[in-house]
């Protein structure tokens, strides 16, 4: 135990040396970016807080799947304790102070709110845990950047609905009822069927959320996303099956019930639809006088050609419309892009007009985007591939090599690379297509390996050059004309990484999972200095004295 507390104490030591002796020669400054930029660093409930029975708080899918079907997770851990943030958020909280951060982006447990949903009652613990970090951030200057769902959902509503398809089985309901020529009234529906009583379509539940959120916390809250990520969520759920409810099809996967070609689509519809209502509602109850904004958050990935083919330069503007048009096209323009409407034909639902109108009136005020990495795209239309990959179902087959040649320098997690650059073309792509909406980066890190030695581990200079490139890069976007408002680190500690369970480590502080004792690494210090300080700041002479030493 001493040795090991000693060993801790050395390398902290080290790290703060280096860290020190860093010189601020060339590269980036803080001042690079406009005033009033919010520079953060992001999290999500079911990653870091823990506490997952404590205070009434319900079950959610994760819960339920990771204790279930332990075996698809890395390590076979979960999120029990994680971080055990709900016990520990002012030890958090300090550290974002520390870190000199101005905003902090995390999620609330939808299950922690409302344990059952809308048909059970609103949970005031819940609520107060809530209250009390939002303050906590609030008297030391720090905004919060609220995720109303960041991929958990509370386990009752998968059962009752089947998630994100809710929509979908109240359809199948209907078309049932319609095709057996049985003509009902609705009260003789309810009588026959009492499960139809629950079948409230699944965006009402979301939209009840969202309401008791902005009811809650919107007198402190200015920035609102609706949605983390739904267009990688909805893949992992329904295309790949590796995130709850585990549903997916050949040659994709052998889940045992989904339908890969199909039920992603479905299950975003709904997603776009709730994500339409809550903003609706807010725009029209709580804006005007709240004075807030809100905004969804998408995973960008930039995916370059492999070849400079026709084929393979269409590919990669085809797997980006399946990224990023999927979700953006229908808010700001009221449909799907071409080419999805082209490939997918019926499996891609269609918005009625009324749906049309909804989504189009209720513009979100900005964009978030996820940015970590970029990927080549091969084109499979007119050369034979094998589809059963992310980006199968566009058509396309990303790979992280041309000509033997790696895009950049792989990270702890399969298929992202460290390419800096792309940051730049996301953000302009981004910025161009839905004319100039404010960006917040929402997310951005880099991944090591848990297996790494000790030193390496807290001597992160790969996070320290990955953050500083991403930066320089993203500062260039503005100075051509982006309209970009925040940078938001992923994470500022260890946390449970999903199918990778704790194997996988984007914190800018160490946790020990053992003692839950939070050790900054260099990225940290690197991060502090580069907000605090106004001389330019070098991630790339960190690495040559790393080198060296
Ligand atoms: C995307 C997700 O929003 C977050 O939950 C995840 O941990 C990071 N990126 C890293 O994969």
């Amino acid at each position: 135990m001493a040795v090991a507390a000693a060993t801790r104490i050395a390398v902290v030591v080290v790290v703060l040396a280096l860290a020190v002796l860093a010189p601020a020669a060339r590269g980036l400054r803080r001042d690079d970016f406009p005033p009033g930029f919010l520079f953060g660093a992001a999290t999500s409930a079911y990653q870091i807080e823990g506490a997952y029975l404590d205070d009434n708080k319900g079950l959610n899918n994760w819960d339920v799947f990771t204790h279930l079907q332990a075996g698809r997770i890395s390590d076979g851990r979960n999120g029990d304790v994680a971080d055990d943030h709900y016990h520990r958020y002012t030890e958090d909280v300090d550290i974002l102070h520390n870190l000199a951060v101005n905003s902090y982006r995390f999620s609330i447990s939808w299950a922690r709110i409302l344990p059952r949903g809308r048909l059970g009652g609103v949970n005031s613990a819940g609520i107060a845990f809530y209250n009390r970090l939002i303050n906590a951030l609030l008297q030391k200057g720090i905004q919060p950047f609220v995720t109303l769902n960041h991929f958990d959902i509370p386990h009752e509503l998968e059962t009752r609905y089947g998630g994100w398809l809710g929509a979908a089985i109240r359809y199948t309901y209907m078309a049932k009822l319609i095709s057996s020529s049985v003509v009902l009234s609705p009260q003789l529906q309810l009588k026959l069927n009492p499960v139809y009583v629950h079948m409230h379509v699944f965006r009402e539940e979301f939209e009840y959320y969202s309401d008791v959120c902005f009811n809650a916390f919107g007198d402190r809250v200015r920035f609102w996303t609706t949605f983390n990520e739904p267009n990688l969520s909805t893949r992992h759920q329904y295309i790949l099956g590796e995130f709850p409810p585990n549903h997916c099809s050949p040659p994709f996967g052998n889940c045992s019930s989904g339908d890969s070609r199909r039920e992603p689509y479905a299950a975003a519809h709904n997603i776009l639809l709730s994500h339409a209502a809550a903003v609706h509602n807010y725009k029209t109850n709580y804006q005007a006088k709240q004075g807030g904004s809100i905004g969804i958050v998408i995973a960008v990935k930039w995916y370059e050609p492999l070849t400079n083919s026709t084929e393979d330069v269409r590919a990669a503007r085809r797997a980006l419309a399946f990224e990023v048009d999927w979700f953006l096209d229908p808010i700001f323009f009221g449909d799907y892009p071409r080419e999805m409407r082209e490939i997918l034909s019926s499996n891609l639902p269609k918005f009625t007009p009324e749906e049309k109108k909804l989504l189009q009136n209720n513009k979100v005020d900005f964009i978030g985007i996820n940015h970590y990495t970029a990927i080549y795209a091969k084109d499979c239309i007119y050369s034979p591939c094998t589809l059963d990959t992310y980006e199968g179902n566009a058509l396309v087959y990303a790979i992280g090599r041309r000509n033997g040649k790696i895009i950049g320098k792989p990270t702890a997690l399969h298929g992202y690379f460290v390419v800096p650059e792309a940051m730049e073309k996301v953000v302009m792509y981004v910025n161009d297509r839905y004319r100039n909406t404010t960006i917040y980066i929402t997310e951005n890190g880099y991944s090591q390996h848990s297996d790494t030695s000790m030193e390496d581990l807290i001597n992160d200079v790969e996070r320290v050059n990955y953050m500083h490139d991403y930066l320089k890069y993203l500062s260039s976007a503005i100075r051509k004309g982006a309209n970009v408002g925040g940078y938001f680190a992923w994470s500022i500690v260890d946390n449970f990484e999903w199918v990778y369970g704790y194997t996988v480590k984007f914190g800018l502080y160490q946790v020990d999972f053992d003692t839950q004792e939070r050790i900054p690494r260099m990225s940290a210090k690197w991060y502090r200095d580069f907000l605090t300080s106004s001389s330019l700041t070098d991630g790339l002479q960190v690495r040559s004295r790393r080198a060296d030493s």
